[in-house]
């Protein structure tokens, strides 16, 4: 992957910020866009000092002009776009769809919907220009089966993987493959916050998962990383599970 150049939403920390240091250990340039500017700026300190070329660039997903004004800066900075992740998410609030307020609603789906679909849009735009490239939308496996209290994000979930089939057809014939990954429980910051810490809640989530531990980050971006690479070149409109079974049961 030298010289290919990525974007990672939500690469800051977590799944993305793993899915960013396996581009750059494969050579790729990286472009961190997310909205924690702390953590996305230590990472890239991280990867310079490794030698790679990488840079972060503030932008919130479910805002159209920042997710146009990140394309533009980073063909600006590094003269195309080869891969994008799409990566940046939120589990809104726990709550069943009678109590699931309007507010969470609307944050949760302008955030994991619309915002894949504004970064796909001018992603797209670019990577036709230099002949082609690779998408991953990162779903779940709440985008696969039901998931009890979450019902916006379960919902964004679904909507990612039928917006991610329909961009495949869409682009399959001008060399642009995208797919989904839908990770199961991973060991991150998300978990922290919907299991509150709770040993016992922990518990609970770590059992929901047949392989009898959460995953890692890098596990995901593995899958990843795979699925933008040329030996998936015959790879596209799928939905990945990468979830130790948890949609096997
Ligand atoms: N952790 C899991 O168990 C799990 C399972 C399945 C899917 N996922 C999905 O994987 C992705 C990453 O999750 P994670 O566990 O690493 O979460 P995380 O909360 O640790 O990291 C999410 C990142 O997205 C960024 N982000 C949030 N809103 C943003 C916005 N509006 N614009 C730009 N960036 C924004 C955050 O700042 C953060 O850096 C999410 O889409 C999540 O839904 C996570």
């Amino acid at each position: 992957m030298k010289d290919k150049v990525v974007i990672v939403t939500g690469g800051a920390v977590g799944i993305g910020g793993a899915i960013v240091e396996k581009f750059a250990d494969r050579g790729a340039n990286v472009v961190i866009a997310d909205i924690k500017a702390e953590q996305g700026e230590r990472l890239i300190d991280t990867l310079k000092k490794k030698g790679s070329e990488a840079e972060f660039i503030w932008t919130d997903v479910s805002d159209r002009s920042e997710v146009e004004n990140l394309m533009e800066k980073t063909v600006e900075r590094f003269g195309r776009l080869d891969y994008a992740v799409n990566n940046a998410g939120i589990e809104g609030d726990q709550a069943d769809t009678a109590a699931c307020t309007e507010a969470n609603w609307d944050r949760v789906l302008e955030i994991n919907l619309k915002g894949v679909w504004l970064c796909m849009k001018y992603e797209i735009r670019k990577m036709l220009q230099t002949g082609g490239g690779a998408i991953v939308n990162i779903s779940s496996v709440a985008g696969l089966v039901g998931f009890r209290n979450l019902p916006a994000y379960t919902s964004s979930k679904h909507a990612i993987i039928g917006l991610t089939r329909t961009t495949a057809l869409e682009f399959a014939q001008k060399n642009i493959r995208i797919n989904a990954v839908c990770p199961g429980v991973i060991q991150t910051e998300m978990i922290d916050r919907v299991t509150g810490n709770d040993p016992e809640k922990r518990k609970q989530y770590e059992s929901m998962e047949p392989i009898g531990r959460m995953g890692r980050p890098e596990e995901v971006a593995a899958a990843v990383v795979w699925l933008c690479s040329d030996e998936a070149s015959f790879v596209t409109g799928q939905a990945v599970p990468v979830d130790g079974a948890f949609t096997s049961e």
